[in-house]
């Protein structure tokens, strides 16, 4: 499993993170000494993944504070760095009252924590011989260490019941193809790389049992904003009668959100996935809270209705 702190962590002088962008051809590190140097990095995917940017802006607001800068104006570039991940919105406010160093660590231990509860609830929907498909980077790199989905997977391979794991490339940025195979590698999980477009035949061949993504925004319906693809797949797994799992730390709830049309789905630079022609880059998608068989947090497996099973369940450390 990656370190924590090699994932992300805070010095004296900066945040360093562990540059995910050049994964896994290259390890290396970038150090953000203020608060506008990591909400770049945050924008441009340094750091991504919805608890590790919560984590990153937990440490640009300690940093700030020590160095005597404006923590309004930090406050507000991080707020402003991605719109989709709530995460990020959370760290920010629970850093407020108390924009320590140890708060700040606190925060990434804590989320740390929350994954390693969440993946053995996970783990309990797994039958022996489970071959998942997963889709984007809900692993360590994500989080801050271990991962939600991808938590989930190391669990269940620790306890005998992996077979196999399908990871979607995830284009354009290919978290799967770069982030989740590298972790999956390390761990020593046997896995697959797919084109996302071919989900649906593999679905279709009875080599897939279940779909198990992590999540950016989860209204109090339980409509979920996740990777763009996330919605393609669940509709898949619907038809083809696979329980489609979501993993995702009470962090990662937003219950003053109503539904999933009030999320902000983030719109990235077309040329991401073409220099040549005009395009539409969105992010993310919104998987409607019918299509999702549960949502795992720490706090346990929640099922339909989600309106009531998510009711009050707050951040746990
Ligand atoms: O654009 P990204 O790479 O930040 O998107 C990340 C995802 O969609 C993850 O699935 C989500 O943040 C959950 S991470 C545990």
């Amino acid at each position: 499993m990656l370190e924590p702190e090699r994932i992300l962590r805070l010095e004296e002088d900066a945040v360093v993170l562990l540059d995910q962008r050049v994964l896994p051809i290259e390890e290396v590190e970038v150090r953000c000494r203020t608060a506008g140097e990591l909400a770049d990095a945050i924008r441009t995917m340094v750091v991504r993944g919805a608890p590790a940017i919560g984590v990153a802006a937990a440490y640009g607001i300690a940093l700030t504070a020590s160095t005597g800068d404006d923590l309004a104006e930090a406050d507000r570039v991080l707020r402003a760095s991605r719109p989709t991940a709530v995460n990020l919105a959370w760290a920010l406010d629970e850093m407020r009252d108390d924009p320590s160093f140890e708060h700040a660590r606190r925060i990434h231990t804590d989320e740390v924590g929350r994954c390693r509860r969440m993946a053995a609830h996970a783990a309990d929907l797994f039958a022996p011989g489970t071959r998942a498909l997963t889709h984007c980077n809900a692993g360590g790199l994500a989080t801050g260490g271990y991962g939600s989905a991808v938590g989930a997977l190391l669990t269940a391979w620790q306890r005998g019941l992996l077979e196999h794991v399908w990871v979607d490339e995830t284009r354009p940025l290919l978290q799967g193809a770069r982030l989740t195979a590298w972790e999956l590698e390390e761990a020593s999980i046997p896995h697959s790389v797919i084109v996302d477009s071919a989900a649906a035949s593999i679905m279709a061949a009875g080599e897939v049992d279940c779909v198990i993504t992590g999540a950016d925004r989860i209204a109090a319906n339980g409509d979920t904003a996740n990777k763009i693809g996330t919605y393609s797949l669940a509709v898949l797994a619907n038809h083809h009668g696979i329980p489609f799992y979501v993993v995702a730390p009470t962090t990662t709830l937003d219950l003053s959100t109503r539904d999933g049309a009030a999320i902000p789905i983030e719109e990235r630079d077309p040329a991401e996935i073409t220099a040549r022609f005009p395009a539409r880059n969105l992010a993310f998608d919104v998987t409607p809270a019918a299509l999702i068989t549960a949502i795992v947090t720490e706090n346990g497996v929640h099922r339909a209705p989600y309106s009531q099973s998510l009711a009050g369940v707050g951040a746990t450390a």
